[in-house]
């Protein structure tokens, strides 16, 4: 067998067998298997897919190319990932909710990719936060408070850290064998024995249609009973960016504000259905609409709000910044786009956004890009809003100088109608 052969074969849309995809996992894991190479295989993956057997196949020889995780001895632990958007501050309100009300939380986030967020970039923006523990102090952290969250080690599925900076080089991201298989392969490396994945859908998100986010939720699914690890996913909107801040403090600070109770209604309903099904599946609680209750009851007494800040204290960072959120620096310039027009926001594209908080500085175009954590995007409206000429559509927040542009893109992206918008749904659906 030889690599040559094996991109050959996908090149010409025929079948891998478990053999074949092992051998490329490990190759390229061990560098024996060039970037190039590597790069040939997976566009032709991209461009002509995988089937069931090969997705499976491909996701288990990923988890075990590093360290799988042996997290018995913290009972049930529910892990949570999302598929990708832009304004995906859901972990950071979501996970010190659920340890909030007794379930262990111990989950590794990633990086942004693309022109999606990362949660790991968002966590490094609070001074002080550590978010690369070893195995060791993360299980400890979470016998201690019942919490941790880290950013992947470098041990666990090597072979989807390789892969992910890879597609992301080469335009490949969006392709449902390759984020099915780099999503559950970290999750089955982490140990978590349930699972609840938030499979966003829309412009933000890399599935841009109902039809390819069902798709990618029913691959998923099936891997998490093959892995026997109960997988619930749960569709969501990603249309226009999930609340109204972009960019990495400013997502802190909505996150903080969330946890105080006051949760932009899009960014709530996530969490309320993801977190519902999370107690579900820890055995916390049967029936979704009492867990609801359950985790609004949770945020309303502050204990959530104080999970966050045990867990801020617990890896390092400094609490006084998420006491006092002013405390965070401010970009340069702050710039405001306001109306030119009446109406009613029509479209607001997650993905231009997303693009465009990237270039102000908040993510990389470029692998070695630093992150300019005061930069993004703060929306003043959600589609279907009304607005009135001169009134604040958004604040730009960014340290460059060229930001005249990005003003006017963003008011290329805000599109206003002056007949009447209606508010599109934010869950659409949910596979079990
Ligand atoms: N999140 C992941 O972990 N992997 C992907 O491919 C996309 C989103």
């Amino acid at each position: 067998m030889n690599i040559l052969e094996i991109i050959e074969k996908k090149r010409d849309n025929k079948k891998l067998n478990k053999e074949e995809i092992e051998y490329f996992i490990k190759g390229y894991t061990n560098g024996e298997i060039a970037d190039y190479q590597a790069a040939a295989l997976i566009m032709a993956i991209y461009i002509n897919g995988m089937d069931e057997e090969e997705i499976t196949n491909m996701t288990l020889a990923m988890a075990s190319s590093g360290e799988m995780l042996d997290l018995s001895d913290l009972g049930t632990v529910v892990d949570k990932h999302s598929s990708g958007g832009v304004g995906d501050k859901v972990t950071l309100i979501l996970m010190p909710i659920m340890a909030s009300l007794g379930v262990n939380v111990a989950k590794m986030s990633g990086r942004s990719l693309g022109f999606t967020g990362g949660t790991a970039d968002k966590l490094e923006a609070i001074p002080g936060y550590n978010i690369n523990l070893s195995i060791e102090e993360f299980k400890e952290n979470v016998k201690k408070i019942g919490i941790s969250l880290i950013t992947q080690t470098g041990n666990l599925a090597p072979a989807d850290k390789k892969i992910y900076a890879l597609r992301d080089a080469i335009s490949c991201t969006s392709s449902i064998p390759l984020i099915a298989s780099s999503i559950m392969s970290k999750k089955i490396a982490a140990g978590a024995n349930k699972i609840v994945l938030d499979v966003t859908c829309g412009s933000g998100a890399f599935m841009k249609n109902i039809h390819d986010a069902k798709e990618l939720a029913i691959q998923m699914n099936k891997i998490g009973k093959l892995a026997n690890k109960e997988t619930i996913c749960v569709i969501t909107n990603m249309n226009e960016p999930l609340g109204y801040a972009v960019g990495n403090n400013l997502e802190i600070v909505e996150a903080v504000n969330s946890l105080k109770g006051n949760m932009p209604k899009d960014v709530e309903e996530v969490v309320l259905s993801l977190g519902a099904y999370m107690l579900k599946l820890a055995r916390k609680g049967e029936n979704i609409e009492e867990n609801k209750n359950r985790i609004q009851e949770t945020i309303k007494t502050g204990k959530a709000f104080h999970k966050f800040v045990e867990l801020v204290e617990n890896q390092g960072g400094d609490i006084t910044y998420i006491e006092n959120t002013e405390k965070f620096s401010k970009a340069k310039y702050e710039i405001e786009v306001l109306s030119k027009n009446d109406g009613y926001i029509k479209e607001m594209n997650a993905e231009e956004i997303g693009k465009l908080a990237s270039k102000l500085g908040a993510g990389r175009t470029k692998k070695e890009d630093e992150i300019d954590y005061t930069a993004g995007i703060v929306l003043n409206k959600k589609v279907g809003d009304t607005v009135k000429v001169n009134e604040k559509l958004a604040t730009l927040y960014t340290n460059k100088e060229q930001y005249e542009e990005a003003k006017e893109e963003l008011e290329r992206i805000i599109k206003i109608s002056e007949e009447k918008v209606e508010k599109e749904e934010t869950i659409l659906g949910i596979v079990k």
